[in-house]
């Protein structure tokens, strides 16, 4: 039985679903469709670190250069806008999704993440957006640095040639060659070596390896993690 501290302490930990794992773990489009499934709003963390990257590539196109003030500075033409179902991150007002999804920015993404003010402006964003709405976020710290009281904390991890084939069948439109997938499944292993520092697993996170589940399977999986998490707090 749980006590009534306990339960009212439940009551109190905020409306957040936390999604982490590495590159290409789907983590994006999984919340994306968890939160509308569920009524909530997803926040992309990862689109942050590439917005705060991609306005300090419009500063100094030279990242040697790149200084961690300088990267703070030309974030401030970054904002956060909240749509019907997610918040997109904008430069200086307007979309920039090919810009932030492109070569030039991902090689550089990693770079930038490892700034401590910048992971500070991307956490307090992100939190800003919890605020005021129950919220899907996914990323790499979510459920330990950012929201370590999130109701449900998920860790979604994939075999790397699996996660580099579904990347390029998204950004093809057609099925990869072998090839493409080995020159892909290397460029992640990569960024996911870069990444290591920041990319934490919350000890209280359920693992989901999603290689050998379609996206409609881990999507069913979170949402009733979700619903059980949610019946458990409000009975
Ligand atoms: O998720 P996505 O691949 O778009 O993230 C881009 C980059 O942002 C990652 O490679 C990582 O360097 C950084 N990131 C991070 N912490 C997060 C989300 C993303 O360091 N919570």
């Amino acid at each position: 039985m749980t006590s009534p501290v306990s339960d009212s302490a439940e009551r109190r930990r905020p409306l957040v679903v936390a999604i982490d794992g590495p590159a290409a773990s789907g983590k994006s489009s999984t919340a994306k469709w968890v939160a509308s499934e569920l009524g909530m709003r997803h926040v992309d963390s990862g689109a942050l670190y590439r917005a705060a990257t991609a306005s300090a590539l419009r500063r100094e196109p030279d990242s040697a250069k790149w200084t961690e003030d300088l990267v703070l500075a030309a974030s401030s033409t970054v904002t956060l806008v909240a749509g019907e179902t997610t918040f997109h991150a904008r430069l200086d007002g307007a979309a920039a999704e090919a810009e932030l999804r492109g070569k030039d920015v991902t090689s550089r993404v990693s770079l930038v993440a490892r700034m401590p003010r910048v992971r500070e402006w991307v956490n307090g964003l992100v939190r800003q957006a919890a605020e005021g709405h129950p919220v899907v976020v996914d990323g790499r710290d979510m459920g330990t640095a950012v929201f370590p009281q999130a109701r449900v904390k998920i860790f979604l991890v994939a075999d790397p040639w699996e996660r580099a084939k579904r990347r390029l069948i998204q950004r093809f439109e057609r099925q990869p060659t072998e090839a493409e997938i080995a020159e892909e499944t290397d460029t992640l292993v990569h960024r996911d070596a870069k990444d290591e520092s920041q990319t934490q697993r919350a000890v209280d996170a359920v693992l989901i390896d999603t290689t050998y589940l379609t996206q409609e399977e881990q999507v069913a999986r979170i949402v009733a993690l979700a619903r059980q998490s949610q019946r458990a707090s409000a009975g």
